[in-house]
């Protein structure tokens, strides 16, 4: 019998912190109007002094396990995708495994903002192979650590926080078609240049900043409203459906005008786009199953209902997936 990795459990976590527009008008040259118009965002988390990508990662995993009863024990793979490691080495996910107390393999997946997207493809392909019957997949980041808060032209957009989803082997899907891609020609696009073994972190490093996050904004925007909807169709065909048999596009919250640039190409209405990206910012790795943990505890999704997730970032990277979702929310107040 064909086997299929389904969604059974979600799960995210935000840091305490909120920082607003108006916070970062104190610390640059912006205006929350030139924030909330060019990007949509109004406040996003930070996390707290010492708080770490590990920990965000560890709390929403905690959560989508409860929820889906699975028994650590039986966990057999934990991807974790980011873009803000606690270390280069160890990895994130090996942290994260002792934090839950788990003892399966646990590899880091780092495609930035498509992290969870590539992770997700991986975790399904192990279960679909019969090599894993249950798989924690998450995109956690601290993404703010590796901002730059003097640069008014990244610092305004990226927050931190992590989602969770568990993968189980079933007989029906699930995860139908993903497709990813890569082009590294674009690889300058949006690039952290200094901490990694390309160039060690030395006074000249840290004179230009060259420690944080550095990015071509434009470039970055018209790769996304490129990439988003072709994928979205790829994976929808792949699977035998259509725009029309989605009941959420769910997509990486970077910027709303790039989300309602995809819509527009897509021919998609807007009630059918989930956007939380007002209250998060760009939670890179972290958005889309932070989204899908939104839209399960606000009892928005429910069986049988089909969704298209599409994320891209820097790489640069992209990916669809789409998914029949599975699980009941709980009762309000439950
Ligand atoms: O997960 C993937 C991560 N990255 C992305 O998704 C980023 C994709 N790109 C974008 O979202 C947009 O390109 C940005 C929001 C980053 C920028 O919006 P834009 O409409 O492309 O603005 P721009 O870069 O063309 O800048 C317009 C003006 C410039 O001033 P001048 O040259 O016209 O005088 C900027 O210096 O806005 C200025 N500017 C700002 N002004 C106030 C740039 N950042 C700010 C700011 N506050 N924070």
């Amino acid at each position: 019998m064909q086997r299929f990795a389904q969604i059974v459990g979600v799960g995210g976590f935000l840091p305490d912190r909120i920082m607003t527009n108006q916070d970062l008008e104190r610390l640059v040259d912006t205006s929350d109007e030139w924030i909330r118009t060019r990007t949509g965002i109004r406040e996003r988390r930070i996390v707290a002094e010492g708080e770490t990508t590990s920990d965000l990662a560890a709390r929403a995993a905690e959560v989508a396990l409860l929820r889906s009863g699975v028994a650590p024990d039986d966990v057999d793979l934990l991807l974790l995708g980011t873009t803000s490691p606690d270390h280069l080495m160890p990895s994130t996910a090996c942290r994260t495994q002792t934090k839950l107390g788990l003892t399966c393999p646990a590899v880091d997946i780092m495609a930035a903002c498509t992290s969870f997207i590539y992770a997700l493809h991986h975790g399904a392909a192990a279960i679909e192979s019969g090599r894993a019957d249950t798989v924690l997949v998450i995109g956690a980041e601290a993404l703010t650590r590796l901002i730059d808060f003097t640069d008014r032209t990244t610092c305004v957009l990226f927050g931190d926080g992590a989602g969770a989803v568990v993968l189980r082997a079933a007989d029906s899907p699930g995860v139908r078609a993903i497709v990813l891609g890569a082009d590294g020609t674009g690889s300058d696009h949006l690039i952290v240049p200094a901490g990694g073994a390309a160039r060690p972190i030395d006074h000249d490093a840290l004179d230009a900043h060259d420690q944080f996050l550095k990015m071509n904004g434009s470039e970055v925007f018209k790769f996304a409203v490129r990439v988003i909807p072709r994928a979205t169709l790829e994976a929808l065909d792949a699977s035998g459906y259509t725009v029309d048999d989605l009941a959420w596009l769910v997509p990486h919250q970077a910027n709303e005008r790039i989300i309602a640039t995809v819509e527009e190409r897509l021919g998609i209405d807007d009630e059918r786009v989930y956007l939380n990206l007002a209250n998060t910012g760009n939670t890179s790795a972290a958005s889309i199953p932070l989204a899908l943990d939104d839209l399960y505890t606000s009892q928005r999704l429910g069986p049988g209902d089909l969704i298209a997730l599409v994320g891209f970032g820097a790489g640069l990277t992209w990916g669809a997936a789409v998914v029949t979702w599975t699980i009941t929310s709980p009762e309000e107040g439950a």
